[in-house]
Parts: C-alpha cells; sequence; structure tokens
C-alpha cells in the first residue's frame, strides 16, 4: 500500500493513532436513499448492480463523491458468494433476500461444493480494481464479506428470520454437520478476502449481522474459532472491522477473534463498552433512525457520542447500522460534516 494510503485518517484510526479529525463513513453509504443509486436501479436489478462491475464501481465512488465521508466501501451484497455455493438468491420488495433451496438437512452439507472464489466471484475482484482506480488516490476502499454464523443462518433459513431458530437447533441438534459447513464458509470467506485484497482494498469488515442471537457460550464454541480463523488469515495484510448487531453480551467474545476495530451498533454506549474492551479501535454508533430526525437532532445526538469518547484516538465514526432507505440524503451530507467540525475544532484545541 503506498504511503497517502497508509497515513489516510481512516487507515490511522484503525491503527489506533491520532488523526486531524475523527474519520467517519456510513454503512449502506450507497443505497435507496440516494436519487443517482435509484436512477440507476430504475435500469437494473439490484444483482445485476452487483455483478456488473463498472455500476458496482460507479456506485462506490459517487456515494464518496456526495457525502465527503473517509473511506469508501464495496458496493457489493454479503449474499453473493451463496450463489457460488449453488443457491439461487432473490431480492424481494417487501420481504428482503430469498435463498433456495434453503439447508434443511444435515445431510445436505456434504454437498455443498468447494468453491473457487476466482471462478465465481471475479466479477467482484474487477469491481474492486476499478472502484481502486476511480476513486482520491488518498481514500481508503473497504472491502467486505459476511461472516459464517450469518452466511450460515441465511442458507438455514432460506432467508431472513427474527429468532433464527431453525439455525440455532440446526447448531444444537448436529454438531459435526455445523462444523462441517462453518468450515467450508470460512474457508470460501478467507479466499473471499484474500481476494479483494489481491485486487485493491486497505482494509476488510467482516458483517455478522445476526449473531447477536447467540449466547455468550454458544458463541464461543460454535461461532469464535471460525471467525478468528478469518481475521488472522487476512490480518497481517489490512485492518479487520468486525460487526454484528445486538452483541453487547458477546463484545468481548467477538474481540478475540483478533480483529483491530469492533464495530457498535446503537444500543450500547460507546465509551462505556470502549471503556470495557480496552485496546481496540471501534466503530460506530449513532443510530440510524437520528437521520430521520431534524438537524439539531443530527447534530446533538453526534456530538453526545464524539464528546463521550473526547478525542481518544482510534474512533471511526458510523451508525450503529446502515443507512435507512427513507433517510433525506442531505442529512446525511450533513452528519458527515458535523463530525469533522466538531472534532476538528476538538483536536486543534488539545
Ligand atoms: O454499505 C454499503 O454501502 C455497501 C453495500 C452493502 C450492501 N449490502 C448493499 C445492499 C453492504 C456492505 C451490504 C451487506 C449486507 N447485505 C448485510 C450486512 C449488513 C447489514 O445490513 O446487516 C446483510 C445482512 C445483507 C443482506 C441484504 N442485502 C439484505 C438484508 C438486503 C435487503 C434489505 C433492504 O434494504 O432491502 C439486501 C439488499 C441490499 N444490499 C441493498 C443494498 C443497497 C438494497 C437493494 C435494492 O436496491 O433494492
Amino acid at each position: 500500500m503506498n504511503d497517502i494510503l497508509y497515513q489516510s485518517r481512516f487507515l490511522k484510526a484503525c491503527r489506533r493513532e491520532k488523526t486531524d479529525v475523527t474519520p467517519v463513513w456510513l454503512m449502506r453509504q450507497a443505497g435507496r436513499y440516494m436519487k443517482s443509486y435509484r436512477a440507476l436501479r430504475a435500469k437494473h436489478s439490484f444483482l445485476e448492480m452487483c455483478r456488473t462491475p463498472e455500476l458496482a464501481a460507479r456506485v462506490t465512488v459517487d456515494a464518496v463523491d456526495q457525502l465527503g465521508v473517509d473511506a469508501a466501501i464495496l458496493f457489493s451484497d454479503i449474499l453473493l458468494i451463496l450463489q457460488a455455493f449453488g443457491r439461487e438468491l432473490r431480492y424481494e420488495s417487501e420481504v428482503g433476500p430469498v435463498v433456495t433451496p434453503a439447508l434443511t438437512e444435515a445431510r445436505l452439507v456434504g454437498r455443498l461444493p468447494r468453491i473457487s472464489v476466482d471462478e465465481s466471484l471475479g466479477f467482484v475482484f474487477e469491481a474492486v480494481r476499478l472502484a481502486r482506480a476511480g476513486l482520491p488516490p488518498s481514500l481508503p476502499l473497504i472491502g467486505f464479506a459476511g461472516a459464517p454464523f450469518t452466511l450460515a443462518a441465511y442458507l438455514i433459513e432460506g432467508g431472513k428470520s427474527h429468532q433464527f431458530v431453525k439455525t440455532r437447533s440446526f447448531m444444537y441438534q448436529h454438531p459435526a454437520e455445523w462444523d462441517r459447513l462453518m468450515g467450508k464458509l470460512s474457508d470460501a470467506t478467507s479466499d473471499y478476502l484474500r481476494g479483494q485484497i489481491d485486487a485493491g482494498v486497505q482494509a476488510v469488515q467482516v458483517f455478522d449481522s445476526w449473531v447477536g442471537c447467540l449466547s455468550p457460550a454458544d458463541y464461543r464454541n460454535s461461532v469464535l474459532p471460525y471467525t478468528e480463523r478469518i481475521v488472522a488469515s487476512v490480518r497481517s495484510r489490512v485492518p479487520v472491522i468486525y460487526f454484528g448487531t445486538q452483541t453487547a453480551a458477546l463484545l468481548p467474545w467477538m474481540k478475540k477473534t483478533g480483529c483491530d476495530v469492533m464495530g457498535l451498533d446503537w444500543r450500547v454506549d460507546l465509551k462505556e463498552e470502549w471503556d470495557r474492551l480496552g485496546r481496540t479501535a471501534v466503530m460506530g454508533n449513532l443510530d440510524p433512525a437520528v437521520l430521520l430526525a431534524s438537524r439539531a437532532d443530527i447534530k446533538r445526538n453526534a456530538e453526545a457520542i464524539l464528546r463521550s469518547v473526547a478525542g481518544r484516538p482510534g474512533h471511526i465514526f458510523n451508525l450503529g447500522h446502515g443507512v435507512l432507505p427513507t433517510t433525506p440524503p442531505d442529512h446525511v451530507k450533513y452528519l458527515v460534516d458535523v463530525v469533522h467540525r466538531f472534532s476538528g475544532a476538538r483536536s486543534r484545541l488539545s
């Protein structure tokens, strides 16, 4: 990686170094709330956009141009890898993602193929190359993948779920097949992240969006060993952000993956959690619904988070989950400006 990128605010914060202002980017910064995105979506399906490198790269770069954020995230989706495992993937407007056939029987784990990410996900690597070439040379690009638990949950449930009962009962009933499934998903995910790094991303985020449905003991025994393996396979090359929701009880265990940055959702107090976690960088954690309120509300809530951590090195500002589709676009830009302005003023004083 060249020095301009290495010295960027975002990567410095990943390393817990002091920065001039607090870096900020937003999960789902490219999405339906954005006019330019909806214009492209009117002509292409979501999957078509993900699978066409020129379109994915364009959406990635557009978001950064419009928002002035400190990092780009590749426009893609965590579920694309399930197509490589022979699943059909659809996105239905009222329902969300649908994965067919669902993995309903433990004996079917053995039939999941060993995948070649170059053959099945080469379009993602090409999107990384194009996005990297289209971004300002000093702006880091974040690659990502779904964590094995969250991918297994989509495979087993066949789509979204509130309680993940099928996934949890599979894990209890079929421990050997669970291990085999998690092993296959982890190997593929490590390959996938390494491919993105080879293609030009400067950091990776592992999304474990639904892991918060597990008890600490089950996380530790049935998930941590796999996520740890993935983090270990890429960490020497780029910083790793690990994010999940409803993870308050799991965070100390999630930290044991060896990740560089802990992503926090809005249900926890960022400062208190950071104090508890100790040596790590943190990312978060404004409630995305705040962006639906007034500018005064956005300013007050964002500044409260910044004030609470008092410029401690290693904070990357983000939402506690993705930008909601009904968010006014000017509010997103406003948030980015508030974070830069407030944290810049405080760092000039100290
Ligand atoms: O953050 C970014 O800007 C990068 C792009 C990105 C998308 N999905 C684009 C997307 C990223 C990082 C993801 C990750 C992802 N995908 C996660 C983990 C993060 C999280 O939200 O917890 C999950 C669970 C998925 C699965 C997924 N994909 C869901 C649940 C949905 C439907 C939800 C919805 O808003 O309809 C998607 C579709 C999706 N992924 C869209 C976008 C922009 C909306 C597609 C559209 O245009 O209709």
